[in-house]
């Protein structure tokens, strides 16, 4: 990965990501996700810190209205897909729900299976009571960023994809979920969907780097979904997503004119085709049909 002036770093790493908190003078963290070969290559190519295989796969890629339908094996799948791009950053692995609720055993073996698949360190949501979960991963010397505030694979539980910490009791118990994730060896944590005087209050409280997902400037980063960003989506986009481009309407306009192109005969041409020796011409014919 080259800086501004063009020296060449080496690719981050959960220690390395972890000292780039802002108040010690380094710069915001990128966070994207991807969840292909493709995809990951762009983002690589991009630049960004870390690259996250987020559980939004399900409601991005596969069709789901939501996260909940995602499992371990998905992960796993696109994961090692993203691995294959061998991009330029962190890799984080999201454990999909329902894969470190039960016990801690489920939760050290699902995230060892993302990190075989390729991912550097994985992601999980939820705050106090994750705790031993969390401090399992860890002691299995798998690095581990949290995820607290709007955590999607909560919709039910949070009566819909709702923000979170509007209210200052809420807002002190997201505190104390940060506190709590980061001593119990977190190198970093997602707030996602809070007040931003909640996303600098959290950032402030902890000595791991935050990154923000509609939770305000004061966060030490920032992520977004790759299909937001680049206007790839189907559905209605956040109020925190800023679009970038719209590949959607490019894409579509770009497939009408290949459709048009082959009903009127315009593709393919001449050029776009195989030459044939005259010989070849000779023997089959121009219609194919051999003499
Ligand atoms: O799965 C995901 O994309 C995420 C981000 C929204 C942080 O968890």
């Amino acid at each position: 990965m080259a800086d501004r002036a063009g020296a060449v770093s080496p690719r981050p790493n959960a220690r390395t990501i972890r000292t780039r908190k802002r108040s010690a003078g380094a710069e915001p963290l990128v966070m994207l996700t991807a969840y292909d070969q493709p995809s990951a290559s762009i983002v690589s190519a991009a630049g960004v810190d870390l690259l996250l295989v987020g559980d939004s796969v399900g409601d991005n890629v596969l069709g789901f209205d939501d996260t909940l339908h995602v499992t371990i094996e998905d992960m796993e799948h696109h994961v090692a897909a993203v691995a294959r791009a061998k991009p330029d950053c962190l890799i984080v692995g999201d454990l999909p729900w329902m894969s470190y609720h039960v016990s801690v055993e489920q939760a050290v073996t699902n995230a060892a299976r993302l990190i075989r698949a390729g991912a550097g360190c994985v992601k999980l949501e939820g705050g106090r009571k994750r705790v031993p979960a969390i401090e399992a991963i860890v002691n299995a010397e798998i690095p581990v960023m949290g995820h607290i505030g709007l955590t999607p694979q909560s919709v039910h539980a949070m009566g819909g994809m709702r923000v979170q910490g509007r209210e200052v009791d809420a807002a002190t118990a997201l505190i104390a979920d940060a506190t709590a994730i980061a001593a119990a060896g977190c190198f970093a944590i997602v707030i996602e969907g809070v007040p931003d005087a909640v996303g600098s209050a959290v950032t402030k409280a902890v000595d791991v780097p935050t990154i923000g997902i509609g939770a305000g400037p004061g966060c030490d980063g920032q992520v977004l979904v790759f299909h937001d960003v680049l206007g790839l989506g189907t559905k209605r986009v956040a109020k925190f997503v800023r679009q970038y481009a719209n590949l959607a309407e490019d894409a579509t306009k770009a497939l009408t004119a290949f459709a048009s192109d082959v009903r009127s005969g315009a593709f393919p041409t001449e050029a776009e085709s195989y030459e044939s020796s005259e010989e070849l011409r000779q023997a089959i014919g121009s219609d194919g049909t051999a003499r």
